[in-house]
């Protein structure tokens, strides 16, 4: 049944989910909000004091949090501004958290318990860390270098976490739900590389790097410190292989089956330089 409701909040809408979620409530005629430091509405986890004004007239928000809500100011930013928006009579709250983290289950109880209505999507990696995020440069330098071994990770496109968080958002009967979703495939990084290497027809290898090589690499990309600790922990903790197995949340939530990574890598072509046709 479709939600009433017409007014939105997005935040971290210039990043990989938010940006794609604000665009396709933008275009089905929804009054949205967009929010991150630098976005059209001003708001920072960091500074309190910019979540009352962001949540003027909201009725449901699409909540990312940044940079992890494995971090430890989480469950306590989640908590002020979920009992915050109820106060600002937002009606409901779809959440995007990890797997595989504990820390990030106490964030999601948080959501669940906050006495608003409230949709969990848990993600696994996503294939846009490649195209978008801090991987890219990798890619196109054609050497994936990671201190990670063989564990692999069931990648998911980002078009699929957004397909997934709007029906959450104009639909009623996805509330109460916790969709975890994956790709439909596991794919260690070096499986990564094989499949760059096949459809841009260019070789891109994998390297596992010690993790000191790895935090001066992201240091020497600019990459901000906490940044760089969620990664390490992302790395030495959380890919232990606790991840390895595929779920079905995209199809549950949707009908539909997920995206796989070499099409990823197919439809996003050019941001990977195109193929090397020479
Ligand atoms: N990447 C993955 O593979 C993955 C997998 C599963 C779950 N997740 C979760 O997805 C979320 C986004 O992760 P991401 O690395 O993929 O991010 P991202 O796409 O790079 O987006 C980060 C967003 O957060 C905003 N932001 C950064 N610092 C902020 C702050 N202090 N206050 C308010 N907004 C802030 C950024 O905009 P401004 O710079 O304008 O502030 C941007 O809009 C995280 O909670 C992460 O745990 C990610």
């Amino acid at each position: 049944m479709k939600r009433d409701a017409t007014n939105y909040l997005v935040i971290g809408a210039t990043g990989k989910t938010g940006s794609r979620v604000h665009s396709k409530l933008t275009s089905l005629g929804f009054n949205v909000k967009g929010a991150s430091r630098q976005g059209e509405v001003h708001f920072d986890w960091r500074a309190p004091e910019t979540w009352s004004a962001a949540l003027v007239g909201v009725e449901v928000v699409y909540l990312t949090y940044y940079p992890d809500l494995a971090t430890p100011e989480a469950p306590d930013d989640i908590a002020k501004f979920c009992a915050l928006a109820r106060i600002k009579g937002v009606k409901h709250i779809t959440l995007l958290s990890g797997r595989g983290e504990p820390a990030a289950q106490v964030c999601e109880d948080i959501v669940k318990t906050s006495g608003l209505s409230w949709t969990i999507v848990r993600a696994s990696w996503f294939n846009q860390n490649f195209s978008e995020g801090m991987f890219h440069d990798f890619v196109q330098a054609g050497s994936i270098a990671l201190p990670v071994g063989a564990v692999t990770e069931p990648f998911i496109d980002v078009d699929d976490i957004c397909d997934v968080v709007v029906a959450s958002l104009l639909d009623v009967n996805h509330d109460g739900k916790l969709y975890e979703v994956t790709g439909p495939e596991l794919l260690s990084f070096a499986q990564l590389a094989e499949v760059f290497t096949e459809v841009l027809k260019r070789p891109v290898e994998f390297a596992q790097i010690p993790q000191q090589a790895f935090v001066q690499s992201m240091e020497s990309h600019g990459v901000e410190p906490k940044a760089i600790d969620m990664l390490t922990y992302l790395f030495t903790e959380v890919l232990d292989g606790r991840n390895e197995y595929t779920v079905d949340g995209v199809q549950q939530a949707l009908g539909r089956p997920a995206k796989s990574f070499k099409t990823f890598v197919i439809d996003n072509i050019q941001a990977f330089g195109g193929a090397n046709n020479a």
